[in-house]
């Protein structure tokens, strides 16, 4: 099957970067991102590049170059569907908050609405492709909403579960260890590969059944999420027994089976995924009966959750036990370097801890907006908006967010970060200026000879 148009049904931070790269790869193909929420397109739409409504890096350059050729990004859904031979549902799939399965199972509200949408106004063949992260076997759901509410036309799924990293999505999306799609229809399956395969290498490109695709996703983010808490683990016996993490990360991921990657012992994994995904496991595990396999996969979240939580612990035990009326500098919101995504992010739930007892937070991101970070706390519905407000600012100058601190805590591995100009940062502080690095970015000798109290991740 010849595909000439796409269409992909959610423009945020998967469905944004990966149709970019695919519409920049594939110039005869038309590619139109659609959304529900008016505003994000009209972000997208922005000729000032700044106001795209996600930060990655090379993704501006890339929407710049092919915006209004082939690439559109519109709310118009129903013509998007209809033009197109293939469909990309790149919706949200959050945790439940509500119902059977709260706190726990996948929402799929929007993933159906989708398939009935599709359904009602769909009236040429169409292959519709899973990219969103979902349970194993929904491909089954989508099926049957296709076929018992569409038009009598031929609707083929196939499971192509995205994994970029935010922060190095586009250089992920150019040369993807591996592009993985799950499927029943050959026809279906190789008209994909064909879009891939006009950058990507055919031997990267991984053909299974729909259920091992689907399954497949869940497990990779279990995986990463389960080295993160692993080496967290690892990071608290090192402050107990004066090994320092950084080293036994070292000497552990130069072992060719264990590998480097993945070994960063920090406050702890955030975003809108490991999570999500790795209580989703637990739940379907649960729901096979298969308890020990639920329990096994559950500790990497109770791990993450104890390393967030130990960390603004051990803040309050050193500022003598008490932070109430302290000022604490905070650097960074994002969950991790170059995004704007704070989903999930570390830093909400140290400041949560921190504001309980009686902290004032000042928080400095160089590209989360104040907006976004009370947001981000008003979501938790731990206190009021005006308490919120009251009692975290952000600051356009870390230098301003940091002044007259007790202690400065990093939260995101920002690379700027470790260019400050530490002495004038020091000055400026409380004495006994405090530093709680959470993510080991600092260097401790050179902290030390300054005059801070420097505390960092598993050292
Ligand atoms: P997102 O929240 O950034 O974007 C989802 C978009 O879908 C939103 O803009 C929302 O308005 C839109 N939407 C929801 N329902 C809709 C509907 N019925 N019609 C039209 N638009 C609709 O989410 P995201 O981070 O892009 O994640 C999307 C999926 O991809 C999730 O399943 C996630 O698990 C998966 N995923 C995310 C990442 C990541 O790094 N963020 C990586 C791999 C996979
Ligand atoms: C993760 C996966 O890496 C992607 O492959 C996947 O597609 C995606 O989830 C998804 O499904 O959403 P992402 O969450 O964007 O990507 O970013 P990661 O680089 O995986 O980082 C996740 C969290 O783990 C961050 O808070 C990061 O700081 C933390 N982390 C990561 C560590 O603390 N230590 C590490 O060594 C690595």
């Amino acid at each position: 099957m010849i595909i000439k148009n796409i269409c992909c049904i959610g423009a945020g931070y998967v469905g944004g970067p990966t149709m970019a790269v695919i519409a920049k790869n594939n110039p005869n193909i038309k590619v139109t991102i659609v959304d529900i929420n008016a505003e994000r397109i009209a972000a997208w739409n922005d000729s000032d590049l700044s106001k795209l409504p996600i930060y990655e890096p090379g993704l501006a350059e890339i929407v710049k170059d092919i915006r209004g050729e082939n690439l559109f990004f519109s709310t118009d859904i129903d013509t998007a569907i209809n033009e197109s031979e293939m469909i990309f549902i790149s919706v949200n799939t959050p945790t439940k908050t509500y119902g059977k399965g709260k706190g726990m199972a996948a929402d799929l509200k929007y993933i159906e609405l989708c398939a009935r949408n599709i359904a009602k106004v769909a009236v040429t063949d169409k292959i519709v492709v899973e990219k969103s992260t979902l349970p194993v076997r929904t491909a089954e759901a989508i099926k049957s909403i296709l076929h018992n509410t569409g038009n009598h036309i031929n609707f083929d799924i196939l499971s192509n579960p995205e994994f970029l990293a935010e922060g190095t999505a586009v250089e992920d999306l150019l040369n993807p260890d591996r592009v993985l799609i799950g499927g029943e229809s050959e026809v279906a399956i190789e008209s994909l590969a064909k879009v891939y395969g006009s950058w990507v290498p055919q031997e990267k490109i991984l053909r299974t059944n729909l259920w091992s695709s689907e399954l497949s996703k869940l497990t990779a983010n279990a995986f990463l999420a389960q080295r993160v808490s692993s080496i967290n683990a690892i990071s608290e016996l090192c402050e107990h027994t004066g090994a320092n993490v950084n080293e036994v990360s070292k000497a552990i991921g130069m072992d060719s089976r264990i590998g480097s990657k993945f070994l960063k012992a920090s406050i702890g994994f955030g975003g809108s995924c490991f999570q999500k995904d790795i209580l989703n496991l637990v739940y379907i595990a649960r729901n096979y009966n298969l308890n020990e396999v639920a329990d096994y996969w559950e500790q990497v979240i109770i791990m993450n959750d104890h390393q967030k939580r130990r960390f603004s612990d051990r803040l309050i035990k050193t500022l003598y036990n008490t932070v109430s009326g302290k000022k604490i500098g905070m650097l960074g919101w994002a969950f991790k370097k170059d995004t704007n995504d704070t989903r999930e992010s570390a830093a909400i739930y140290v400041t949560d801890h921190l504001l309980s007892e009686q902290a004032t937070i000042s928080v400095y991101d160089p590209k989360v907006p104040e907006v976004k970070i009370q947001a981000d706390l008003n979501y938790l519905n731990t206190r009021s908006k005006n308490e919120n407000k009251e009692n975290v600012m952000s600051e356009s100058s870390p230098y301003e967010a940091v002044k007259n601190a007790h202690a400065v805590v990093i939260m995101t591995e920002w690379d700027e970060f470790k260019n400050y100009n530490w002495k004038k940062i020091y000055d400026t502080m409380k004495k006994p200026a405090f530093i709680f690095d959470g993510r080991n970015i600092l260097d401790k000798f050179k902290m030390k000879e300054i005059g801070f109290e420097y505390y960092s991740i598993g050292q």
